[in-house]
């Protein structure tokens, strides 16, 4: 029985958006709802692993029995998953992480000055949270399995595939159609070094479950599971 293979190890999960600050009460971020990483969590919970989620700012309610660690920004979510990655065995980056982040974080309220100048923002590139842990040496020698998602708007398996490679994952996880952000179901297409199938469109909870199951499925073997 195939999600018996993740009793008792440790998941690590990613999810919702990040917020990068701009001042004490503006910011950068995005729509995603954490749903399907909340979903995956649960699922892998119920497959009897240990879970730890690595949450950006969301309004969902933590599932029963996971771990929960509450993040803003994407270098607060890399150092939360760099403090858990070394006991995981599976680790899976469902979280839309802000690409950028803005240069200066400036400690007061940016105010109006009344001349009708605005702000001239800058940005710097965020770590790539999933990049960084597929290049580790436990994810490199088949300790750490990386799961990665991509949201594209068009052309989704050339786009998913190259970013499998790119970050160098062995499971790449794409959102089928349109936008997802906010939904309670999704269709999702995994791809893998033998190619690709498509989980047929159901809700989230549900395809949290058959996820598990597809990665239980192809972790390397524990005690002949
Ligand atoms: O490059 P892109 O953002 O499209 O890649 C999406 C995948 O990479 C998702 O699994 C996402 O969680 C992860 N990611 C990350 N850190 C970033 C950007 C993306 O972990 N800074």
């Amino acid at each position: 029985f195939v999600p018996k293979r993740l009793a008792g190890q440790q998941v690590l999960i990613t999810a919702g958006p990040t917020f990068e600050a701009l001042d004490p009460v503006r910011g950068l971020t995005n729509h995603s709802s954490g749903k399907m990483g909340f979903a995956i969590a649960a699922a892998a919970r119920a497959a009897g692993a240990q879970v730890t989620l690595v949450a950006g700012p969301v309004h969902l309610p933590t599932p029963r029995g996971v771990r929960r660690i509450n993040v803003q920004s994407a270098r607060d979510m890399l150092a939360a998953v760099q403090g858990a990655a070394d006991a995981a065995s599976v680790f899976i980056a469902a979280a839309a992480v802000a690409d950028w982040r803005p240069a200066e974080f400036a400690a007061q309220k940016i105010k109006k000055d009344g001349s009708g100048q605005v702000p001239g923002l800058t940005f710097v590139e965020n770590p790539d949270i999933l990049a960084t842990i597929a290049a580790s040496d436990r994810a490199r020698s088949g300790q750490l399995y990386c799961v990665g998602f991509a949201a594209e708007s068009d052309n989704l398996l050339a786009h998913a595939s190259a970013k499998r490679l790119r970050k160098n994952v062995p499971l790449l996880v794409g959102n089928i159609g349109p936008a997802t952000f906010g939904q309670d179901d999704n269709t999702l297409l995994l791809i893998d070094d033998q190619g690709s199938s498509a989980l047929p469109r159901a809700s989230k909870t549900a395809l949290g479950h058959a996820l598990v199951a597809e990665i239980a499925r192809r972790l390397p073997s524990v005690g002949g599971q």
